[in-house]
């Protein structure tokens, strides 16, 4: 007896506690008094942004549907729409953009097999100039023409997953000033083993996960024109079997040219195709006896080469007064013969940040 009543205790402290984390779990809805679409729920709900503030908005949820156009009308202070799972293929532009205070906008799994209904704009007509989260997750979508969002420059999140993607074009993504994207995610290209060509070009990228571009079996060209690399991605450029050209312009590389025992000479103009290169550390080349006065030729942007523990015996003064932007030399463990071709470098040197002793 005694057994089975502390089983039932037990029991109930179970359920208390269940009860008591669920209730905690609920989330709050407040109700919110204005004209409804039929079929929808007007409340005020507990939102996060994208960068994960928590506040209470006025949301309208016409969620599962069936829609075929935008419920209406829409209260004027509308700030998330959600119309996820419906049969929506092309929106009535003019009226989303009567809504001034609109900041997320879910359109995931709908039937759009196109951008541009969404964000063509008429001059008169303004933008969604609030709208920081848009989702088109699981939709028909088959390219991207070029400016695809620029009615949308504060947009801060784009989904556009399970899409049928093949074709972006150069320049996709531009305007899109605000969004929050520093790094590709990983496997995000998988199901685009047909694309030959993408360009990743303005999108303020920072570093490449390794396996970024998994599953594009067939890119030839590559372009990360206009980021904010540092490196070289060689990891995730490794999972391109058929890879031919590569972009790197416009970012800000740092290159190694570092223990290469075969490295004996740095020709003219060696670096020319990498005008953005910030940092050169040519380093341990135990045969590099020779670099060009104009090996160094167009690195406008250059601010800090690396020389030392080389095989070098000069350095011809016009290889750094070609650098513009030089702020740091380093010549150290060189077997640097101070002659009247290298005497441009003794009288120099005070002049440059690093003073390393010759
Ligand atoms: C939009 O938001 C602003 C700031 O919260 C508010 O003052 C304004 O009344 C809102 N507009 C509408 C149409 O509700
Ligand atoms: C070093 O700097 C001084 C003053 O900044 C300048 O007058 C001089 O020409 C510079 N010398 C060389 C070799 O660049």
């Amino acid at each position: 007896m005694l057994r089975v009543s502390m089983v039932l205790l037990l029991r109930q402290l179970i359920l208390c506690v269940w009860v008591c984390v669920s209730s905690a779990l609920v989330v709050h809805s407040l109700p919110w008094s204005v004209y409804c679409p039929a079929g929808c729920v007007c409340q005020i709900k507990p939102w996060f942004s994208p960068q994960s503030l928590s506040c209470e908005v006025p949301t309208v949820d016409c969620n599962n549907l069936f829609l075929t156009q935008l419920p209406s009308p829409l209260p004027l202070n509308t700030h998330t729409l959600c119309l996820q799972s419906n049969l929506l293929s092309a929106l009535e532009t003019p009226l989303l953009h009567t809504l001034p205070n609109l900041t997320e906008l879910d359109l995931s799994q709908n039937r759009f097999s196109s951008v541009m209904t969404l964000t063509l704009t008429e001059p008169q007509i303004p933008s969604l100039r609030s709208l920081l989260s848009l989702h088109m997750e699981e939709n028909q979508l088959r390219s991207l023409p070029p400016a695809s969002f620029s009615s949308l420059p504060a947009l801060q999140e784009l989904f556009l997953s399970h899409n049928q993607l093949a074709s972006l074009a150069p320049g996709a993504f531009s305007g899109l000033g605000s969004l929050l994207l520093e790094v590709l995610p990983e496997r995000g290209f998988q199901a685009l083993g047909s694309l030959r060509s993408l360009v990743l070009g303005g999108m303020g990228l920072k570093g490449l996960p390794e396996r970024a571009l998994e599953g594009l079996d067939s890119l030839e060209s590559l372009s990360f024109y206009d980021n904010l690399l540092t490196t070289v991605p060689t990891q995730a450029l490794r999972r391109l079997p058929g890879l031919k050209f590569l972009d790197l312009n416009k970012n800000r590389l740092k290159l190694g040219l570092n223990n290469m025992e075969e490295l004996v000479a740095i020709e003219r103009a060696a670096m020319e195709n990498l005008p953005e290169l910030t940092k050169l550390e040519i380093t341990n080349n135990p045969r590099l006896s020779y670099i060009h006065p104009q090996a160094f030729f167009r690195l406008g942007r250059l601010e800090s080469l690396m020389l030392n523990s080389n095989a070098l015996t000069a350095l011809h003064q016009h290889t750094v007064l070609s650098l513009p932007s030089l702020r740091e030399v380093s010549l150290h463990s060189n077997p640097l013969r101070c002659d009247c071709l290298f005497r441009w470098y003794i009288v120099s040197k005070d002049n440059v940040t690093s003073r390393d002793d010759l």
